[in-house]
C-alpha cells in the first residue's frame, strides 16, 4: 500500500509538471479540492467527454443531448430532496480540530481489514507460486478468517446505521468509531465530538438587494437539469419511449473530506444520461445499461480485472436497483460511475412541486403515465484520474535507463503526433512544419525542435503522445521520415504521404466507438 501511495504521489506531481492538472489559483497556494486543467489536461478531458458523448448521442438514435444552466429554480432542490437530505455525517477531533466524514473513517477502517487480507494472500501467492489456490486459502487461513470476520461484522453494522429508519443513525455511527478504536490521523487521539449532518450544497443570492434576493444553489448534480427539461425535449423532439437525454456539465458539492487529488472535488464535471422507459421494464433496462457502460469502460483496454460492479445492498426509498462501476485505483477499488434505477421518483416530485402534468402518452397502450428512469452517471474527473493512474509507468529500459511514459489510449491522448526536425538547418524545420500544416486538420500535432531527439522523445512519452516523426537529411531527398511508436519505441521509415493513413485510424475516437457496436 505504501508503495502504491508513493506511485500515486508521483502521478499527482506528473500531472502538474506536464501541464495536465494544476491546483486552482496556484499562485495563492491553491484552493482546497478545486483544480484547473492545463494545456494537456484539457485535451485529454475533452477527448474523454467526446468519447462518452459520441457513444451516447451518435451511437443511439433514441438519445439526445442538452446543456442546461447551472443555476436552477430553488424549488428544484426541494423537489429532488437535496435541500432536506443531501447531507454528509461529520465528526470533529477535539485535539487536532480536524473535521472528518464519519462514514469515510469507517470505510477506511474496512479497507484496513481488506488490506490485511490482501497482504496475506500476496505473501502466500509468492510462496506457493502456480500451486496457490486463493479460494482455499481464504477459507482456511486463520489470519485471513479473523480479518474477514472483523470486516463482515463492521460492514453489517455500518449498513445498519447508514440505512436506519428515519435516516442515518448518527449516534450509532459514533459508537462504531469508538468501538473500532479509530484514531485521528493527525492527533492520534480518540477525542471525538458527536456526529452531525452537514448539507453539501453551495448557495448564493440571486438578484440585487433592492429587488429582493432569493437563495439559489449551485447544482450538486446535472441530472435535475434533465428532469426539468423532460417535457421540453420529449415534445419538441417528438421522442417516443424508450429514449434518453444526455448532458455533460459542472456540478458543485461542499465536500468536507476532499481527498485523493481530483477524486473528490468541490467543483467537478459529470456526464449523466437519464433513460426514460415504460414502468415495469426497468430491471431489464438496468441490466442492459450495466452491460453497455461496463463495455464502454473496458473498451479502453485497461484489463477487465481492473473493473468491478458494486451492487448496492440497501437502496434509497425511490430506487429499485443501483450499482457502481469501480476502478482499481492505486488507493483501492473506487467508484467511477453510478447506474441507478430511480423509478418515477424525480419526475413525480417535479410534477408535484411545479403543479405541471409530467407524463407520457403511450400511443401503443393508449394511456398516459409517468415514465420510469434508468440513470448512468459518471464523473469526468474520476475517469481522468483512472486513466492517468493506469497509463503512468516508470519503465526500466534494456540499457538500464528509466523512462516515464503515459500509455494513454491513443484516441484520448492530448497530442497525437509530434514532428521533430533532426537539426534546425538545411530546411528541416520548414519540412517539419509542412507536415504539420498538412496533418493538423486531422489530429492534434506538435512541433518540437529543442534538445536532442532522445530528450524530445522522453518529453512526448511523458505526455502520452503515441507517435513521433523525425525529419532528417534523407527526408529532404526522398520524402520519407522515421515514425516512432510510443509503447514499443520501434522506429520505421515511412513515406510522408502514408502518415495520415497510418495514424488517423489509430487516434480517432471513431476507432474506439467502432468496438462498441
Ligand atoms: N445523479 C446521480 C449522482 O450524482 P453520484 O454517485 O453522487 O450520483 C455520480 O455521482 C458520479 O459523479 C460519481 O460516480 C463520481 O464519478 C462523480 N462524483 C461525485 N461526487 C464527486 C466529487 N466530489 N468529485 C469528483 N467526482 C464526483
Amino acid at each position: 500500500m505504501a508503495q502504491q501511495e508513493e506511485v500515486f504521489k508521483k502521478i499527482v506531481s506528473h500531472c502538474k509538471e506536464y501541464g495536465f492538472v494544476f491546483p486552482s489559483s496556484d499562485i495563492y497556494d491553491g484552493l482546497g479540492a478545486v483544480y484547473d486543467y492545463g494545456q494537456n489536461g484539457v485535451e485529454l478531458k475533452n477527448n474523454i467527454k467526446q468519447y462518452w458523448w459520441q457513444s451516447m448521442v451518435l451511437l443511439h438514435e433514441n438519445i439526445v443531448g442538452i446543456d442546461a444552466a447551472i443555476f436552477m429554480h430553488p424549488t428544484t432542490w426541494k423537489a429532488s430532496g437535496h435541500v432536506d437530505a443531501f447531507n454528509d455525517p461529520l465528526i470533529d477531533n477535539r485535539d487536532s480540530k480536524k473535521r472528518y466524514r464519519a462514514d469515510v473513517l469507517i470505510e477506511d477502517q474496512m479497507a484496513k481489514y481488506e488490506d490485511k487480507i490482501q497482504k496475506e494472500i500476496d505473501k502466500a501467492r509468492k510462496k506457493f507460486g502456480d500451486a496457490f489456490d486463493e479460494a482455499q486459502f481464504r477459507a482456511t487461513n486463520a489470519r485471513v478468517l479473523e480479518n474477514q470476520q472483523k470486516y463482515d461484522a463492521l460492514h453489517h453494522r455500518f449498513q445498519e446505521v447508514m440505512n436506519a429508519e428515519g435516516g442515518i443513525d448518527l449516534e450509532g455511527m459514533k459508537q462504531i468509531i469508538l468501538d473500532e478504536e479509530i484514531v485521528c490521523p493527525i492527533s492520534g487521539t480518540r477525542n471525538w465530538t458527536d456526529v452531525r449532518q452537514f448539507n453539501l450544497m453551495f448557495s448564493t443570492e440571486m438578484g440585487a438587494a433592492a429587488e429582493g434576493t432569493s437563495k439559489i444553489y449551485l447544482r450538486p448534480e446535472t441530472a435535475q437539469g434533465i428532469f426539468v427539461n423532460y417535457l421540453n425535449v420529449q415534445k419538441t423532439g417528438r421522442m417516443k419511449l424508450p429514449f434518453g437525454i444526455a448532458q455533460i456539465g459542472k456540478a458543485f458539492r461542499n465536500e468536507i473530506v476532499a481527498r485523493q487529488f481530483i477524486f473528490r472535488m468541490r467543483e467537478f464535471e459529470q456526464m449523466e444520461m437519464q433513460f426514460f422507459i415504460q414502468p415495469g421494464t426497468e430491471l431489464d433496462w438496468f441490466a442492459k445499461w450495466k452491460e453497455t457502460r461496463m463495455k464502454w469502460h473496458q473498451n479502453l483496454g485497461f484489463g477487465s480485472e481492473n473493473y468491478r460492479f458494486h451492487d448496492h445492498d440497501k437502496l434509497a426509498h425511490y430506487a429499485n436497483a443501483a450499482t457502481d462501476i469501480e476502478f482499481h485505483m492505486p488507493f483501492g477499488f473506487k467508484e467511477v460511475e453510478g447506474i441507478h434505477s430511480r423509478t418515477n421518483f424525480d419526475l413525480s416530485q417535479h410534477a408535484k412541486y411545479s403543479g405541471k402534468k409530467i407524463e407520457y402518452f403511450d400511443p401503443e397502450r393508449n394511456e398516459s403515465y409517468t415514465p420510469y428512469v434508468i440513470e448512468t452517471s459518471i464523473g469526468v474527473d474520476r475517469m481522468f484520474l483512472s486513466i492517468m493512474c493506469h497509463s503512468y509507468e516508470e519503465e526500466q529500459l534494456a540499457d538500464g535507463q528509466t523512462r516515464t511514459v503515459l500509455h494513454l489510449p491513443a484516441a484520448l491522448a492530448p497530442v497525437k503526433l509530434a514532428v521533430f526536425p533532426l537539426t534546425k538547418k538545411d530546411g528541416m524545420p520548414e519540412k517539419a512544419q509542412e507536415i504539420i500544416n498538412d496533418l493538423r486538420f486531422h489530429f492534434n500535432c506538435k512541433y518540437e525542435e529543442k534538445d536532442q531527439i532522445g530528450k524530445r522523445y522522453r518529453r512526448m512519452d511523458a505526455i502520452g503522445c503515441p507517435f513521433c516523426v523525425t525529419v532528417d537529411q534523407q527526408t529532404l531527398q526522398d520524402n520519407t521520415v522515421t515514425l516512432r511508436d510510443r509503447d514499443t519505441m520501434e522506429q520505421r521509415r515511412v513515406a510522408i504521404s502514408e502518415l495520415r493513413g497510418i495514424i488517423e485510424d489509430k487516434v480517432s475516437i471513431t476507432s474506439l466507438l467502432k468496438n462498441l457496436l
